[in-house]
């Protein structure tokens, strides 16, 4: 068997959209039979939260999508990453910014707006952390599930 395909999830500080990306992604290839060919992770560009859960309107938000076997530990984004995965989806132009600023010269992923994907055309996902309510993690979930799907789509 080849080896596997693989996506690391970015966003600022690794405890709301990209967990929330992460868990998007595994169900899916769990659910369509591709955890053969694709493995995810995620990370931060921050270290400020490393080792904690995500936010818990993040889980909240995935248990009532029927996602509710996930967990994660903040970690923050590694050199070794630029050339550990193929691709590296950011949330918003700021994350891909700094993407490109952290990428070794060496670094081989390929640096992405994961809503260039969402064939609804909402491509920034925007950070929800200081809002006051849930509505903003909603919305993020499913901008990353069109994205997801479409993304997985284009690249059997
Ligand atoms: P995330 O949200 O990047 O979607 O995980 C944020 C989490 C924490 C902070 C900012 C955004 N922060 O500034 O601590």
């Amino acid at each position: 068997m080849s080896e596997k395909k693989k996506v690391l999830m970015i966003c600022l500080g690794n405890i709301c959209r990209s967990p929330i990306a992460e868990a998007v992604f595994d169900d899916y290839i769990k659910k369509n039979g591709l955890s053969d060919k694709w493995e995810v992770e995620s990370a931060a560009l921050i270290g400020y939260h490393t080792g904690k859960s995500p936010d818990n309107r993040a889980i909240t938000t995935l248990k009532e999508k029927g996602i509710s076997d996930y967990s994660h530990a903040a970690r923050p984004i590694t050199k070794e990453d630029f050339k550990k995965f193929d691709w590296i989806f950011g949330m918003d132009e700021d994350n891909i910014d700094e993407l490109k600023r952290k990428s070794p010269k060496d670094g081989t992923a390929k640096i992405e707006l994961l809503g260039k994907y969402d064939p609804e055309g909402d491509i920034i996902i925007r950070d929800p952390y200081y809002d006051s309510g849930r509505e903003g993690f909603v919305k993020a979930f499913e901008q990353c599930k069109r994205s997801v799907a479409a993304f997985l789509k284009e690249n059997k």
